[in-house]
């Protein structure tokens, strides 16, 4: 079964369009124990009201993949769940194998990767070993930051057709053509995931990061066609993570 299709599995199942990002603030040597408790309680208060959950750097550095990583991700898909790696592939080709197989080695369904470093010798061969491994690949199409636009936003000269095209429109292209699972575009631009929706069809996955702590608001995303919220501090940093990750789903339930 294709990654795209698991998350639908799992997003009925759960009645759910969160996928929480497990994100916890940078803790001094002394401190760093408490890291995995932290998100293993927080994983067990919210598990009911989510879809997927994503990892970060924020896990991987100071736990390690092979670690405290792995046990969460065990936990995750144990919970019924599954587990996105936003390690954001960015390499030369070999290089982005590699990187694939150790987090699939790991267990994570499905990793986030840039489609700036292109095809042939870049994103082919994660493209390849996930295929082959039945994991999924999310493509950045459009970033929630403000920044965003200095990439994301300008305008190119499209390889194939010689016209000026936005660069998020040849991005959304590419996730058709190379048969990516999702696209990331953030919360907080819901007029270009309406234009994203429009070239994706329903072929191609939405995922939304980018709501409450960014400024994005959930109903707003999913009415311009977000399939996925991906959401972070405003469910972590509440005095109550369930409750907060349970308004959340609750707020886009039948949207
Ligand atoms: P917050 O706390 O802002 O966390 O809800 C969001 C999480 O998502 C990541 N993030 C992004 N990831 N494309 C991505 O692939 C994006 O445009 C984007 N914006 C935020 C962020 O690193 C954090 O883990």
């Amino acid at each position: 079964m294709s990654f795209k299709s698991k998350m639908q599995k799992s997003s009925e199942n759960k009645n759910s369009k969160i996928v929480l990002a497990l994100d916890f603030p940078f803790e001094a040597t002394e401190n760093r124990g408490k890291i995995l408790s932290n998100a293993q309680r927080v994983l067990k208060a919210v598990h009911q009201y989510i879809c997927a959950v994503k990892i970060n750097h924020h896990l991987t550095l100071p736990l390690g993949t092979f670690d405290g990583v792995q046990q969460l991700v065990e936990q995750i898909r144990g919970q019924g769940l599954l587990a996105i790696m936003d390690a954001k592939v960015n390499d030369i080709g070999n290089t982005n194998q590699v990187i694939a197989e150790y987090y699939y080695s790991a267990g994570f369904d499905a990793l986030i990767a840039n489609p700036f470093v292109g095809w042939d010798e870049g994103l082919k061969p994660l493209f390849e070993v996930s295929k082959r491994l039945s994991r999924g690949v999310i493509l950045l199409c459009y970033m929630s930051h403000k920044g965003a636009a200095e990439g994301y936003g300008q305008t190119i000269i499209d390889l194939g057709t010689g016209t000026a095209t936005p660069q998020y429109i040849s991005f959304a292209k590419k996730a058709l053509e190379w048969d990516a699972d999702g696209v990331v575009v953030g919360a907080t631009i819901p007029d270009k995931i309406r234009e994203i929706r429009k070239v994706l069809g329903q072929n191609v996955d939405i995922y939304s990061p980018g709501v409450g702590a960014q400024g994005g608001a959930a109903e707003t995303a999913v009415k311009a066609g977000s399939n996925y919220l991906i959401v972070g501090r405003e469910i972590i940093s509440a005095s109550n993570p369930a409750m907060a990750a349970q308004r959340l789903r609750d707020s886009v339930r039948g949207v």
